[in-house]
């Protein structure tokens, strides 16, 4: 829990500078009625739902006064009274065009691999040992959406039922099973993955070949889910970076998250409208004080194209912020197995993108709530991600890929990787421009990078000394650059040191699409 000084306490340390001008942190009213930012929503009701279409929605509601009524407990499942079902059905979203490949074994054909003999005293589980193996050499032709001889080995009950041949494992009859026959290579006309393929898949060592055949041997057992309950420990008083920061399209709003806190404030009268208050949290008694939003840190931010809609995530889920008229009820069940570190709203409000911290990424359509797309693979944690203004494309940041991800969306709404673009370490923050190209924010290079389509490098706005976290093109004319960095390192987090700044730039090419 937080002291009463920095419950009162405002904006970006010491302050935050907003074209030139300081936000005081006073907590003053703007000329204008408050905007009434209400909440709604959903998060992963357990961890063992995880990924398989099903989860219970939570409560929506509203604000009065800047205060949520009422939400709910995410750690907790529902009230059944306002709870209703969602059902949501997945679909693991895999490039088209990665998936023509060749399946002809070559005429040199290759050896048999060998299996290892694998020896552990405790069960192989499919989601942790054996899933990864599969995600990486097989899923790309063998999913739900692109099973190629009608094979999908997503999960333990697929690869019973098999492909076209028939049931792909017989549990405890590993030799015979035609997937580890194909992947070990013992099978003339089948070798899996076929050899040059153009999904990257490789051929399974024999270690991996050992781990699917002792899995098969044990019965080929789905994985039991096991819900823990999440430990909470209180955020350190001195906690305070701001992960994430939006705009509403017409201006007048911004929203910055600081570690469990969402402030808004008018920008045309520069006043803190005040914070979000999640009522659940101060119900339950885990918070004295209104104002705090999320139990968790936020690390992103989306307002809708109306600005109607306020998109926070945190630790395992989203929460909508709305105003009170027009109120729906739904929620997103299963978002996240950890953190959702970004979200973005299409420019048209129809979908809600969401990255996580295991690199996933999944579309959801904001009108029902209903996952769209889920695609599975990016490198790391997602940690910003943006549609273009037509909506044909998506940028995202991966922190660990050193580059930028950039998918076209098709007339279907299926992700079409297109490729990798610029080369960056840790990129953070994502904004797009005009001209198609993204301004990046690289943690590790101390610099905003603007970089081309085709991935070159056009322009360098250095920031030396200071991380740079999140940068977005507002303005009259959206040709003024926000680019938020800050003074410090994680470890210096932990010991208070810690000064963010915004720095102001006008630059050529005006912003595109939903900030
Ligand atoms: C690049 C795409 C691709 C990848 C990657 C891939 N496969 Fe296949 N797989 C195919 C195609 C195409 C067929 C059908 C061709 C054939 O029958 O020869 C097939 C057929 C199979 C079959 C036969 C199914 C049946 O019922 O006839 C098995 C088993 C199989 N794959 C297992 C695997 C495994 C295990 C992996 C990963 C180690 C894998 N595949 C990776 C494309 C792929």
């Amino acid at each position: 829990m937080r002291s009463s000084e920095q419950q009162s306490g405002v904006c970006v340390s010491p302050r935050l500078n907003v074209a030139g001008a300081d936000v005081s942190p006073r907590e003053k009213m703007p000329h204008q009625r408050p905007r009434k930012l209400p909440v709604v929503v959903f998060a992963s009701p357990s961890p063992g739902g995880e990924g398989r279409g099903e989860g219970e929605p939570y409560l929506n509601s509203y604000f009065q006064n800047r205060r949520l009524i009422s939400s709910t407990r995410h750690s907790e499942p529902p009230p059944s009274k306002i709870g209703f079902l969602l059902r949501l059905t997945l679909i693991l979203l895999v490039n088209s065009n990665l998936i023509r490949a060749e399946t002809k074994a070559p005429d040199n054909h290759s050896k048999p691999i060998p299996i290892a003999k694998i020896k552990r005293s405790t069960a192989v589980d499919f989601e942790r040992d054996v899933l990864p193996i599969l995600k990486k050499n097989c899923l790309a032709c063998h999913n739900k959406t692109t099973a190629k001889a009608r094979l999908i080995l997503e999960t333990p009950e697929d690869i019973l039922k098999g492909g076209d041949s028939g049931p792909a494992a017989t549990p405890r009859q590993s030799r015979s099973s035609l997937l580890l026959k194909a992947a070990s290579h013992r099978l003339e006309d089948t070798i899996m993955p076929p050899p040059a393929n153009k999904v990257q898949a490789s051929d399974l060592n024999p270690e991996e070949l050992g781990l699917v055949s002792l899995w098969i041997d044990q019965g080929a057992k789905a994985s039991l889910t096991v819900v823990r309950p999440i430990e909470w420990q209180p955020l350190p008083d001195a906690l305070n970076p701001i992960y994430a920061v939006a705009l509403t399209p017409d201006g007048q709003f911004a929203a910055c998250a600081r570690a469990n806190q969402i402030f808004l404030y008018h920008l045309p009268s520069r006043q803190l409208v005040g914070r979000l208050t999640d009522p659940q949290l101060i119900n339950s008694g885990l918070y004295a004080r209104p104002g705090v939003a999320h139990r968790s840190i936020i690390h992103a931010l989306a307002f809708s194209p109306d600005g109607n809609l306020l998109a926070s995530g945190a630790h395992r889920e989203v929460k909508i912020w709305r105003r009170p008229q027009d109120l729906r009820k739904y929620s997103l069940a299963s978002v996240a197995r950890k953190a959702v570190t970004a979200l973005a709203v299409s420019s048209d409000g129809k979908s809600l993108a969401t990255g996580d911290d295991d690199g996933r990424i999944q579309i959801w359509n904001l009108a029902t709530g209903r996952l769209a797309r889920r695609l599975p693979g990016c490198h790391g944690a997602v940690h910003s991600l943006k549609f273009s203004a037509d909506n044909s494309r998506l940028v995202v940041a991966e922190m660990d890929g050193a580059c930028l991800a950039d998918y076209d969306i098709a007339a279907d709404g299926g992700l079409n990787l297109r490729g990798r673009l610029g080369s960056m370490k840790s990129p953070d923050g994502i904004c797009l421009d005009r001209e198609g190209a993204t301004w990046v924010a690289s943690f590790e290079e101390d610099a905003f990078i603007r970089v081309s389509r085709d991935g070159d490098e056009l322009h360098r706005i250095d920031v030396p000394g200071r991380r740079a976290i999140a940068c977005v093109l507002g303005g009259e004319e959206r040709r003024t650059l926000f680019c938020l960095s800050a003074a410090t390192s994680h470890e210096e987090l932990r010991q208070r040191k810690s000064s963010a700044r915004i720095d102001v730039v006008e630059v050529e090419v005006a912003g595109a699409g939903n900030p």
